[in-house]
């Protein structure tokens, strides 16, 4: 019930944001996903807002209302974020990827529902073939001017040694780091910044906390941005 007022320090900025997992159709009923409730994603679009910016957010399958003034695009699978992002990135000063973007999809999706069709054991299980979805964050990066990019890394072990390969694999002057899947799903986290310069580590809190720190952490940085 504090900070509701939030200086305004993205005003007149645009900035675009994917959020929540991605959702890959096996057949009608089935799919491969990620695991990613959306909350760290939907808490930046909520600071970035409260700070002044217009904001885009594009959303994968989650459980959360869209805060308040935000623009939401809802998707389902990676080629659909991608599809939603791409016109809009280049208007955009600021892109951050938060979502949880499912790396490989099955590569034929299935009209109607696989069935068993034996009895129980007795059949081969299907073998599934992926592919492999596009980048949606190294894709934005990648553009001739490119909105400033803040990645996220969710690792499992070796948070920070990730997070600097990624960085320079993606081509990204940001990346956030966080260690899963201890925070998924969870109200608070803990975050580590990774730039050409080094990390900083910000004190664990709860997501709009961080979410409004990272705010003020991007809004600083644009100032000295050029693509
Ligand atoms: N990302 C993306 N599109 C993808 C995969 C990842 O936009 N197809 C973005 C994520 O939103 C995140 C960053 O890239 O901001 C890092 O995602 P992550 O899954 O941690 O990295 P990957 O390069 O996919 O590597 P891996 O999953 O093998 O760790
Ligand atoms: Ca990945």
């Amino acid at each position: 019930v504090v900070a509701h007022f939030q200086p305004k320090v993205l005003a007149g900025k645009k900035l675009l944001i994917t959020a929540g997992p991605t959702y890959e159709a096996i057949d009608p009923v089935r799919g491969i996903t990620n695991r990613s409730s959306g909350k760290m994603g939907f808490a930046i679009a909520r600071a970035a807002a409260e700070a002044g910016a217009e904001v885009t957010l594009v959303a994968g399958p989650v459980h959360l209302p869209t805060p308040i003034g935000v623009r939401r695009i809802d998707v389902h699978s990676a080629r659909e974020m991608l599809d939603a992002v791409m016109p809009l990135a280049a208007a955009h000063q600021v892109f951050v990827a938060t979502a949880a973007v499912a790396d490989w999809r099955p590569a034929q999706t299935q009209a109607h529902k696989i069935k068993k069709n034996a009895a129980p054991g007795q059949a081969q299980p299907p073998q599934l073939e992926l592919a492999e979805n596009p980048d949606i964050l190294a894709t934005v990066a990648a553009l001739p001017h490119p909105p400033m990019c803040v990645g996220f890394a969710a690792e499992s072990q070796d948070l920070i040694q990730h997070a600097r390969e990624k960085r320079q694999r993606k081509n990204v002057p940001l990346i956030v780091a966080n260690l899963g899947p201890a925070t998924f799903g969870q109200d608070d986290n803990a975050i580590t910044l990774v730039d050409a310069r080094g990390e900083r580590e910000l004190s664990r809190a709860d997501k709009l906390t961080l979410a409004r720190e990272l705010v003020r952490e991007i809004a600083q940085r644009l100032t000295l941005y050029t693509a």
